[in-house]
């Protein structure tokens, strides 16, 4: 019996492999809870992230006692990444928040939710905060979409992701630290263009 599990936006820490051994422990205590003599199942992990994702790093930090056969899947998981009906477990942690694209209204200067010198949207106006919704909307239901054909029927997902309620202020500390680090953002780009017109 072989059990297929992907990791997207595996990344190359360790956080990864706890993941995928904590999955592989609680599938062997479910089969366990059904008696003795299962027979124990082969498990293959997928690790998904970006093309330029450091995968050597990844596969020579695996631990070399794994109980599991290791692959490397490069891509942008909004899209398709396995082949139908293939996996039985796909993960994701802090991954599925982030972007894949900047919204194009963000830096277009004819468009009202043009977000000049701005990485985020705190404090912003309505229509850029839409515009990074509706990106979100749209990567969301694209990895969904995927995932709904490469999952087994019966399959099983964890997502694990940052999220706000509506309605939370902007002097939260998360706001707060984007500010921060915007600022040090546009304060480099500064001194580049200072640089370069010297
Ligand atoms: C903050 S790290 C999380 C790593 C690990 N999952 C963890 O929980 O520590 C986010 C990872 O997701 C990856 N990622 C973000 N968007 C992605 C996408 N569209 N497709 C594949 N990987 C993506 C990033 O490259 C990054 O390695």
């Amino acid at each position: 019996m072989e059990r297929q599990s992907g990791n997207l936006g595996c990344s190359v820490g360790i956080n990864t492999i706890i993941a995928v051994e904590n999955i592989i422990e609680s599938v062997n205590l479910k089969l366990q809870s059904f008696g003795p003599n299962q027979e124990a199942p082969e498990f293959q992990v997928f690790f998904n992230d970006h093309v330029s994702n450091d995968f050597n790093t990844l596969f020579k930090s695996l631990p070399t006692d794994k109980q599991y056969f290791a692959a490397g899947v490069p891509g942008l998981f909004q899209g398709r990444l396995f082949p139908k009906a293939s996996l039985h477990f796909v993960h994701s942690s802090y991954a599925l928040h982030w972007l894949s694209k900047v919204p194009k209204e963000l830096i277009d200067k004819n468009s009202p939710a043009w977000n000049k010198g701005r990485i985020h949207y705190t404090n912003s106006l309505k229509e850029v905060r839409d515009a990074y919704s509706a990106q979100f909307a749209e990567g969301i239901e694209s990895f969904l979409n995927a995932r709904a054909q490469e999952l087994v029927s019966g399959g099983l997902m964890t997502l694990i992701m940052p999220c706000l309620p509506d309605g939370i202020s902007s002097q939260c500390a998360v706001f707060a630290f984007k500010d921060l680090l915007e600022a040090c953002l546009n304060e480099m780009v500064d001194e580049v263009t200072f640089d370069q017109t010297q």
